[in-house]
């Protein structure tokens, strides 16, 4: 009979880039205009192995612009994490990833499948999948400038005609990539479709770099699936997580064997307001309420609210409104319980 000690069963919960010991398969994935510093910081209060920052552009870091500035700040408490940065110019790109190591990140995520023509119209992001021979200056560019671990988040191609997935993944591994985390859609679908997991799958056979899966991962269940179908070392989530930020953690638990539990309807909104909270002390009261517009409606995402309610979400302005949504959410909840008594 085999045992299972207690260092294998840690062995099975880790995994490593490069140097860099990540405790959780559960991976945050980068989402522009969500995953900043407060988002980040109330994922990892319920835990997640590794987080990813918004993308951050190249030029700007170069040109010391003040809101890339911004995207590149780390609180202590995010350990590791991973900054995400997007250009097509190998000279920026490797001097964007000095600033960024200089910043405190513990990894540097090149973007390779970013599929918003204003990103793509710079030369950058998912674009870069059609020249291959470009791909690997950046990568070797931006390896040969840090000392620490250097990744790509790609898709599948840029479209039917450029389904590289499989060249794209070994260039990178042979210009000195640590890992890879690949979203297997191409360029040209954006979100549509289903994403193929069985790329992931190939991906993993054909390189001996860590791959972290992505894409569609909704659930505890879809998580360990993936790990099941692909072999990929870790699982990253974006749209999963939106109003969950516990996901990863159950993510964590349900791998490691352990039960878990959706979060009562009280506390979601506790995590609610601790999130609020900590946007207005990160950003200000009016940066936090307009940002917290779409969080409150993800949170409330499968709550009983009404109508009226959804409305008042959409105009919150400031701590108060906010609480008053809170608890016109708060007394519908109470009248369905009691009616359905
Ligand atoms: C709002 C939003 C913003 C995103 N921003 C980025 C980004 O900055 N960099 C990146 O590589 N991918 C970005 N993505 C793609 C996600 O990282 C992820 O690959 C994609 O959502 C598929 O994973 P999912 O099905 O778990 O959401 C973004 C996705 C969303 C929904």
């Amino acid at each position: 009979m085999t045992t299972i000690n207690k260092d294998d069963e840690n062995t099975q919960m880790m995994f490593r880039i490069g140097n860099v010991r990540i405790e959780d398969r559960s991976v945050l994935a980068p989402m522009a205009g969500i995953t900043n510093r407060a988002f980040r910081k109330v994922v990892k209060m319920h835990g997640a192995g590794l987080v990813y920052s918004e993308m951050v552009s190249a030029a700007g870091l170069c040109h010391e612009d003040k809101k890339s500035f911004e995207y590149i700040k780390i609180d202590d408490e995010e350990h590791p994490i991973s900054v995400q940065i997007f250009g097509s110019n190998v000279d920026e790109m490797s001097r964007a990833a000095q600033i960024v190591e200089k910043a405190g990140c513990d990894i540097i995520d090149i973007n390779l499948g970013c599929a918003i023509s204003k990103v793509m119209r710079t030369g950058a992001g998912a674009v870069l999948l059609k020249k291959p021979e470009l791909v690997e200056k950046i990568v070797h560019g931006v390896v040969s400038k840090v000392r620490i671990p250097v990744t790509v988040k790609m898709r599948a191609g840029f479209d039917a005609a450029h389904r590289n997935f499989l060249e794209i993944a070994k260039i990178v591994e042979d210009a000195g990539a640590d890992a890879i985390a690949i979203h297997p859609r191409l360029a040209s679908q954006r979100f549509t479709g289903k994403a193929d997991w069985s790329i992931i799958k190939q991906v993993k056979e054909h390189v001996s770099i860590p791959v972290i899966g992505n894409g569609d991962v909704k659930s505890i269940y879809d998580a360990s699936r993936m790990i099941e179908e692909t072999k990929c070392d870790a699982v990253m989530v974006g749209r999963g997580v939106l109003g969950r930020p516990w996901m990863l953690e159950h993510i964590s638990k349900h791998f490691s064997g352990k039960k878990v539990e959706e979060p009562s309807f009280d506390r979601k909104i506790e995590i609610a307001r601790m999130h609020a909270g900590i946007l207005s002390e990160m950003f200000g009261e009016k940066s936090a309420m307009l940002q917290m517009r779409k969080h409150l409606r993800w949170y409330a995402k499968g709550m009983p609210y009404s109508a009226e309610i959804c409305s008042t979400l959409f105009r919150i302005e400031n701590m108060k409104d906010f609480e008053d949504c809170i608890s016109r959410l708060k007394l519908f909840n109470e009248k369905r319980k009691f009616r359905s008594l």
